[in-house]
């Protein structure tokens, strides 16, 4: 039996769905801690892709259980999309491989229009949200005006709550904002009809997990964005509203750390960030564009075009730190085939000084500028083998560079969107 926390090592959009996908081959139950619908996770099975949003990665799997967590936001509209979608993709899902915590938040639609109302108004100084209504959510949540999962159990509080909410929600969208009001009529429709639906799935997720650990079960914890993203360790103010890093996935399930076997850390073989702040491994120029097009670096969520740099190893080791990385998923190698030198940055350079701790500060981190070890590339990578023994050698010098200067081995590298391209260099349960 092992436990095993997966997060995103950079801003989001690492592979960690198709890391979650693979290894819950080995897993009997998946369980998402955090964040909502602002995720994207892009899966591509039997040469078809699903894109999953709140339900766990490992959902594509028979005979595997998947839970969302505490620390999750749960949009009820998107998820019963998200349902639907897997099931005429003929996906069965029920209460029997999908439990949902009765203490997670949920996102109502006055969040996901206060989200994108403040976005406006930030003008200039915006953080390039998903609109998805997370930061208003998780500030009810923090606020304790928030309405949970287990709250559409009873409905005729549910209506009361709700009615009385609305108002107040409207006040603000109308007269701070100058937005529109919401139906609350409507609303509470939407939400009695949810009600009936959802009830099944309701249950207390970290009796879920204490079961499957008593009964021996490999559990897998997913997480969502990434460790640049999260609202403590990443560059604030443009981060997610919730924590990212693998010690939230036992608060946002209802484990204690000590119960935690490894933390694998997904990273791509350079960097990608969607949305505004700061990236100072950001190329602006051809190459960027290129990484972009071979590596399809569009937001699954937004289709935004994402940003793209060179791998930033101040990030990662910052990432391996507060994570308790134990070891690296490196995906997207392939996309870096063809390009005759591939930069790593190991420094920073500030005002004539070397920093080698990733400065969270972002007016630091727009001004530094990265200091780049230049490596030899390689034409291409072999198609479906199991070991690292055919990758050509300056592919090996890559991940051995990688592994010296994070202190951590690459247990996995992903060599593209597909389940079977993979190589697992190291078991991970
Ligand atoms: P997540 O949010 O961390 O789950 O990542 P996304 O799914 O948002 O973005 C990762 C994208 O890269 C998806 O389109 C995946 O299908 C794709 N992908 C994952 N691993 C690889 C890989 O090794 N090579 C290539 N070319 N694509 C990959
Ligand atoms: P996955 O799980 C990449 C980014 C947004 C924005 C910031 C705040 O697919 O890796 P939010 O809507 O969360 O308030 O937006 O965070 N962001 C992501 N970027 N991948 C994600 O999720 C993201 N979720 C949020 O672009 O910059
Ligand atoms: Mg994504």
């Amino acid at each position: 039996m092992s436990n095993v926390i997966v997060v995103g090592a950079q801003w989001g959009d690492e592979g960690k769905g198709k890391i979650i996908d693979l290894l819950s081959e080995q897993a009997e139950l998946v369980v998402r801690f955090q964040g909502g619908a602002n995720a994207g996770h892009t899966l591509v099975v039997n040469g078809k892709q699903v894109v999953l949003h709140l339900i766990p990665s490992g959902i594509l799997r028979k005979g595997k259980k998947c839970a969302i967590g505490n620390g999750v936001v749960v949009d009820l509209a998107a998820l019963k999309k998200e349902m639907d979608g897997l099931r005429e993709s003929g996906y069965a899902i029920s209460a029997n491989n999908l439990e949902i915590s009765e203490n997670a938040h949920v996102v109502l639609p006055y969040h996901k229009a206060l989200d994108k109302l403040r976005e406006e108004k930030r003008a200039k100084s915006k953080i390039g949200t998903t609109g998805r209504g997370i930061g208003p959510a998780y500030i009810d949540k923090v606020a304790r005006d928030g309405v949970r999962v287990g709250d559409f159990r009873s409905l005729d509080l549910l209506k009361e709550r709700l009615y009385y909410i609305v108002q107040e929600k409207n006040l603000w969208i109308e007269k701070i904002f100058g937005g529109k009001p919401l139906d609350a009529e409507e609303l509470v429709q939407e939400s009695l009809d949810q009600a009936e639906w959802v009830e099944p799935y309701i249950k207390n997720i970290s009796v879920t997990v204490h079961q499957a650990m008593k009964e021996g079960k490999n559990i897998l914890f997913e997480g969502a964005q990434g460790a640049s993203l999260d609202v403590d360790h990443g560059t604030y103010p443009y981060v997610t509203s919730s924590n990212t890093v693998a010690a939230s996935a036992c608060i946002g399930t209802g484990v204690g750390p000590t119960a935690i076997d490894k933390v694998v850390g997904v990273t791509k073989a350079y960097t990608t960030r969607v949305g505004e702040g700061p990236f100072p491994t950001e190329l602006e120029d051809e190459i960027g564009e290129q990484l972009r097009k071979q590596g399809n670096e569009f937001g699954a969520t937004t289709g935004r075009p994402r940003r793209c740099g060179w791998l930033d190893m101040v990030l990662l080791n910052h990432s391996v730190r507060v994570n308790g990385i134990t070891d690296i998923a490196l995906t997207k190698m392939d996309v870096l085939s063809g390009l005759p030198t591939i930069k790593i940055a190991t420094a920073y350079e500030l005002d004539g000084k070397t920093l080698e701790i990733f400065p969270t500060d972002c007016e630091i981190l727009e001004r530094v500028v990265p200091v780049y070890e230049e490596l030899e590339g390689w034409e291409a990578l072999p198609k479906d083998v199991k070991t690292l023994k055919s990758f050509p050698e300056a592919a090996k010098r890559f991940l051995s560079r990688i592994e010296e200067l994070a202190e951590v081995p690459v247990s996995l590298v992903s060599t593209g969107p597909e389940r079977e391209s993979q190589v697992g260099v190291k078991k991970l349960f």
